[in-house]
């Protein structure tokens, strides 16, 4: 199986750095270059050993919409997570990989009506709602489908908020038990999601709560309620560690209070930008730039031009409120620093990255690099004026991933060996994948990828 043609998967025999890797890629080029990514894929198994060791109750499933790579779907399908997919789009992309359709939950509470009859017919059933016209929806359409029924939260800590679009408050989500049960539909649990980039423990404490709330009524209707999904929003840039690590306390503390461990529900949770935030770091190329010389002062002023903009990987300064900053080599490090601007490469005036920032002069060819670009950026890229964003280069060490495989591999694996795509078939979101699934082994390797071994 050839999952990765065009793309290049690098396996070092030591780890390196995002930054080493892309000066050796630059190193290599003969030509001028193409913006890319150095997708570390250690980075992503070491968030998901982090999740499991630290969120030890909560499963994971991967919000694809984050970044719908197929290589970081692999790898975290072989991982054990499972995934919240938003469209018929995005199951498809998944199951086709192999996963099974129960470690997927259809987490959008609006859906497309031909969407939930392709959820049925590939049998994701779990699926969330917050309003009775979706439930009456689903109820002529789907049925056996389980539902999710998704609350709403304070997110007015968060960098991205959905609480003006999702989730019913606490008196509708009364109303819709009530009305589930009237029209004899199934709920099997609660979500909600606290809003992208939450900067607060507290909106995921008071949302267990609030979901302990609504569970109970449902129990006392008679509804077997045996899920709670507590969303994505957690964060994933390079530093916020110890922030992760806070909520994480929290959250068990709550679950621990609201939801005590006694087998009798399942908790999950929907993180996206947690897993591939810092996972991507992004190399551009200088390819235009033009001096200013302001008339009063005589002062100079930089305008920068390259490779990729906002409509192409960096269009999450339009939709994810991102202020991107770039990162310099070494050769380009010097003390004189002139107010400059960077654009990106199409017509479009709106097409600035960034239009004020202290940089040394630099050069049209050259490269500089930005940190914490996995999450919300190549999901949402197109190629406007056509021009190519950036490409994603895989890279990992043999070493780590040698002791990853051995980790994740005790678990026994179930293989089904007669279907033409291999299947991960799991109940419970186990590790599954055989190895032959993964991207980078060398008979994987396709005739037209790039493979450089850094030594
Ligand atoms: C329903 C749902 N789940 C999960 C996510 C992922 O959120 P995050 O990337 O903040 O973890 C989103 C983001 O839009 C979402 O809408």
């Amino acid at each position: 199986m050839h999952f990765i043609k065009n793309n290049a998967i690098v396996v070092t025999k030591t780890p390196h750095t995002a930054e080493e890797f892309i000066q050796k890629k630059i190193e290599l080029l003969t030509d001028e270059a193409e913006p890319f990514f150095a997708v570390d894929l250690e980075d992503v198994c070491n968030k998901h050993i982090r999740w499991l060791t630290l969120m030890p109750r909560v499963t994971p499933h991967y919000a694809v919409k984050c970044n719908d790579d197929i290589n970081v779907i692999k790898l975290l399908a072989y991982l054990g997570a499972g995934f919240d997919c938003a469209s018929k789009g995005e199951i498809k992309k998944v199951m086709d990989l192999g996963v099974s359709s129960d470690r997927i939950i259809y987490a959008n509470p609006c859906k497309q009506s031909s969407f939930i009859r392709y959820a049925q017919e590939v049998g994701v059933e779990v699926m969330t709602f917050d309003n009775k016209q979706e439930l009456l929806k689903i109820k002529q359409v789907y049925p056996n489908a389980k539902l999710v029924l998704r609350i709403v939260t304070d997110d007015s800590n968060a960098v991205c908020r959905f609480s003006m679009k999702f989730g019913a408050d606490m008196k509708t989500a009364h109303e819709l038990i009530e009305k589930a049960q009237e029209i004899d539909m199934e709920v099997i649990g609660v979500s909600f999601h606290c809003g992208s980039g939450q900067m607060t423990s507290k909106a995921f404490v008071d949302a267990i709560q609030n979901a302990r709330i609504i569970m109970n009524y449902g129990i006392k209707l008679g509804f077997n309620m045996h899920l709670l999904d507590i969303g994505g929003g957690f964060p994933g840039n390079i530093g916020t560690e110890d922030y992760f690590a806070e909520i994480a306390g929290a959250v068990n503390r709550a679950l621990d209070e609201h939801f005590p461990d006694d087998g009798t529900v399942r908790i999950i949770a929907e993180p996206g930008r947690y897993y591939v935030a810092s996972a991507y770091t992004l190399a551009t190329n200088i390819i235009a730039s033009r001096e200013m010389i302001e008339p009063e002062t005589g002062n100079a002023k930089y305008m920068y031009y390259i490779n990729d903009g906002v409509y192409g990987s960096f269009n999450c300064v339009l939709y994810d409120h991102y202020v991107p900053v770039p990162s310099l080599f070494a050769k380009n490090a010097s003390n004189d620093k002139y107010t400059s601007s960077i654009w990106g490469p199409t017509c479009d005036g709106l097409d600035c990255i960034n239009t004020t920032i202290e940089l040394p002069k630099l050069e049209i060819g050259d490269w500089m690099y930005w940190k914490n670009m996995g999450a919300y950026t190549i999901s949402a890229a197109v190629q406007f004026n056509g021009l190519p964003f950036g490409k994603p280069l895989y890279f990992m060490s043999k070493q780590f991933w040698d002791t990853v495989k051995a980790a994740f591999l005790t678990v026994p694996r179930k293989y089904q060996a007669d279907t033409s795509a291999i299947r991960l078939n799991s109940t419970d979101c186990s590790n599954e994948v055989e190895d032959d699934m993964l991207p980078w082994l060398p008979e994987d390797i396709a005739e037209d990828t790039t493979v450089v071994t850094i030594q």
